[in-house]
């Protein structure tokens, strides 16, 4: 079985409800594949590793990129943890707002080509480090942002001010496509 239908597989075998739907994946292979050589790929929220699986289907035979995903909930990492991912992907238990802190203190700042802000933290809180974290040319993809009838009224507000802080920011150039969950993609400048 292929990185993405085995992790569809392992999310749905250990219950974890929030991967990314196919679309969003295809639209994080497409992106993988873009990143240039030597170039770093963040993500934030590891869930059961369905994301990972597509940006390293985008990637192919690729070995010149590394993927970082960052996943709070030590039970989840250990979902994502039973792939036997290819060497330049780094799962990491952490809160992806330390890991933030952290990068943007080391020489590493403004290190990410492509980021997928999927987690809590980083994208409703600490979004600005999220898109400090961005390399100028980076490209930052945000899911779920369009909303859904049974999202409670407190989530939409929050989802609606990621997008707007994205669609707005003077430091972005950010389009709101009508794929998968609805998606802001935005470039720094
Ligand atoms: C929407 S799911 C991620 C799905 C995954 N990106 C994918 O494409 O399949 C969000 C994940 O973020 C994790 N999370 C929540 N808060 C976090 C934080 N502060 N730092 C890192 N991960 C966090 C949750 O435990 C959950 O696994």
């Amino acid at each position: 079985m292929d990185l993405v239908d085995a992790a569809y597989a392992r999310a749905e075998s250990s219950g974890f409800p929030m991967s990314c739907e196919r679309p969003v994946g295809q639209l994080l292979a497409t992106l993988a594949a873009a990143v240039r050589p030597g170039g770093n790929i963040l993500e934030l929220g590891t869930g059961a590793g369905v994301g990972v699986a597509w940006l390293v289907r985008g990637l192919g035979e690729r070995t010149d990129v590394t993927v970082t995903s960052i996943e709070l909930d030590p039970a989840t990492a250990a979902v994502a943890a039973t792939e036997a991912w290819p060497s330049f992907v780094d799962l990491r238990v952490a809160d992806a707002l330390s890991f933030l802190s952290t990068t943007l203190l080391s020489s590493a700042a403004g290190a990410f080509d492509l980021i997928f802000a999927d987690a809590p933290g980083g994208k409703v809180e600490g979004l600005d480090l999220t898109i400090a974290a961005l390399r100028p040319r980076g490209i930052l993809a945000v899911d779920d942002m369009r909303p859904a009838e049974d999202w409670p009224e407190d989530f939409k507000v929050r989802q609606d001010g990621v997008r707007r802080t994205l669609v707005e920011h003077p430091n972005l150039v950010s389009v709101e496509l009508d794929h998968g969950s609805g998606m802001v993609l935005s470039t720094r400048r």
